[in-house]
């Protein structure tokens, strides 16, 4: 039998992370992963295949402004969807081809197969044709990660009525694509088809969408969808799904009770994610999970099996990658002896429509509910020369600092390129600046990141130098 310092039961980002980061230490490490494709959602269904139809369904859209900034395209511009989407998986296929690289040069062995507990130190993999060896292990990983949840009536045929996995390899452009829930995966996914022509309509419970993020974003994003034909129908509660051949029936009712029927040809299900754990026997390892279905963690991410640790989707906290990955490099460093540590509260979040969406730290409404004295600083994109030179006007910055000290607590920001913008707030956040102390770095100019510094200037003492 093979033994292990360390098997890792996942491939994606917290998985295949963990693995990297075991081996540097010097762990004899595997990994082990269901899917032939290392990478989990996030490289096969998730963050890459979303983020290149984004990223093509924006090179569409911005066909639209090349007359005004004249550049005259004669004949027909038109759509190809199968070569979007075949371009999609070449990213895919080279981000995976990727990972098996970065394990064979990290001499991690890779177990293709459905790893399942027989008790706390040894996993039994069942390969694709039925055979079942099994390995040992001094410590495991559990990064098995999520999938799409649904709605107790909704039956998801992955035809018409579909998740986020078949909305990345539709074989046509929906006509009218429903979309039950308003989220990151439903305004994305919504915004690629709405590009591409389908008109789009969103059904969201809550009374705004994004509802994790800043209500200013909400409100900044719902007013710029909405100019680019996306339709919202907030507050409401979906009652029934139904399909007859190529159409799709959601039936809802608003807060007062009265019933909305959108007739569609897709509908996307995109009400989050549960944490998967199916087939994996914890039970059998004295791991527990939560009332939710989680793998319950301590802080150091170990499980209820004192070798057993968990990171990912499948724990607490949000389902990012990046938060994955944080946790992966987390655990291997504990097991090494390390003191290592994440600050959730600085782990950013970003929706990749355009304009982009990004956040990190506390929103103007967490702040309001703790009671913390708070001044806010903003700066809209359209003051700035940047912003104006490539069209890119909407959205703006906010930054939220504490009323006495001017520390930096939350920065939100909607427009251009804000998921790269992000990160100087993370910096800044990281090493606890305060407002003033970003207004008075030199940002280069012309760029976007100047809105960051104006509204750093806005906050500190509601001096702005363009607005
Ligand atoms: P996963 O990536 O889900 O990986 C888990 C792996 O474990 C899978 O490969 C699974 O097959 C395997 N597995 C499960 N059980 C077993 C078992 N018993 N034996 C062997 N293998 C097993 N996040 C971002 O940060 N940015 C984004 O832009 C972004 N975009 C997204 C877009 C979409 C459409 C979706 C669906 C998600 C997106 N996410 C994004 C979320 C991101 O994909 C997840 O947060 C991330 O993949 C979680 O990583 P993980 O390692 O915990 O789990
Ligand atoms: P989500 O949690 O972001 O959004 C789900 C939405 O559905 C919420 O707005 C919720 O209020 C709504 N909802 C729930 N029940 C409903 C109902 N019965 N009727 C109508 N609306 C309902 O989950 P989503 O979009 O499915 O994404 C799953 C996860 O994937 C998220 O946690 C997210 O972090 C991650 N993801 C991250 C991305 C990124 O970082 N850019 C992109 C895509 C996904």
């Amino acid at each position: 039998m093979s033994s292990f310092d360390v098997a890792i039961i996942g491939s994606g980002p917290g998985g295949y992370v963990a693995a990297i980061r075991a081996a540097q230490l010097g762990f004899k490490t595997a990994i082990i992963e269901k899917y032939n494709s290392l990478g989990g959602t996030c490289l096969n269904v998730g963050c890459i295949p979303s983020k290149a139809l984004l990223s093509s369904s924006h090179h569409y859209a911005e066909l639209a402004h090349m007359a005004e900034n004249g550049i005259e395209i004669s004949g027909k511009v038109k759509v190809n969807l199968a070569q979007m989407i075949a371009r999609k998986q070449s990213v895919v296929d080279q981000t995976v081809g990727g990972i098996n690289y970065l394990m064979e040069k990290n001499k991690i062995t890779v177990f293709n197969g459905l790893g399942s507990f027989a008790d706390a130190t040894h996993i039994n993999i069942t390969a694709a044709d039925g055979s079942v060896q099994t390995i040992e292990a001094k410590y495991s990983i559990i990064a098995t990660g999520s999938k799409p949840s649904s709605l107790p009536f909704i039956k998801i045929d992955k035809e018409r009525i579909i998740t986020s996995t078949e909305a990345l390899k539709l074989p046509e452009i929906p006509k009218h694509l429903i979309i039950i829930g308003g989220g990151v995966i439903g305004i994305e996914l919504g915004q690629v088809y709405l590009r591409l022509g389908a008109q789009v309509s969103v059904v969201e419970y809550l009374d705004r969408i994004i509802p994790g993020m800043d209500a200013a974003l909400s409100k900044e994003l719902t007013k710029v969808l909405k100019k680019q034909g996306m339709k919202f129908y907030t507050s409401h509660k979906v009652k029934e799904v139904s399909r007859k051949g190529k159409a799709v029936t959601v039936k809802a009712d608003d807060a007062k009770g009265a019933e909305l029927v959108l007739e569609g040809d897709y509908c996307l299900v995109a009400v989050g994610r549960r944490p998967y754990t199916d087939g994996l026997q914890a039970e059998k390892a004295g791991v527990q999970l939560t009332d939710r279905g989680q793998i319950q963690v301590n802080d150091h991410l170990q499980t209820t099996a004192s070798n057993i640790y968990a990171i990912g989707d499948v724990v607490r906290g949000a389902m990012l990658a990046h938060k994955a990955e944080e946790e992966g490099v987390m655990v291997a460093e504990y097991l090494a002896g390390q003191k290592p540590h994440i600050d959730y509260n600085l782990i950013p979040g970003v929706v990749y429509t355009w304009p982009e969406v990004a956040a990190v730290g506390k929103t103007e409404e967490q702040l309001k509910e703790a009671g913390v004295a708070y001044k806010a600083g903003s700066f809209p994109f359209k003051a700035l020369g940047r912003a104006r030179a490539s069209g890119d006007t909407d959205g703006f910055v906010k930054i939220l600092a504490d009323a006495q000290t001017d520390e930096v607590l939350g920065v939100h920001m909607i427009g251009a390129r804000a998921a790269d913008l992000i990160a100087e707030a993370v910096t800044a956040m990281e090493f606890r600046a305060s407002a003033e102390d970003i207004s008075r770095m030199s940002h280069a100019h012309p760029t976007f990141a100047e809105a960051i510094k104006e509204a750093a200037l806005a906050a500190t003492d509601n001096r702005a130098l363009h607005t």
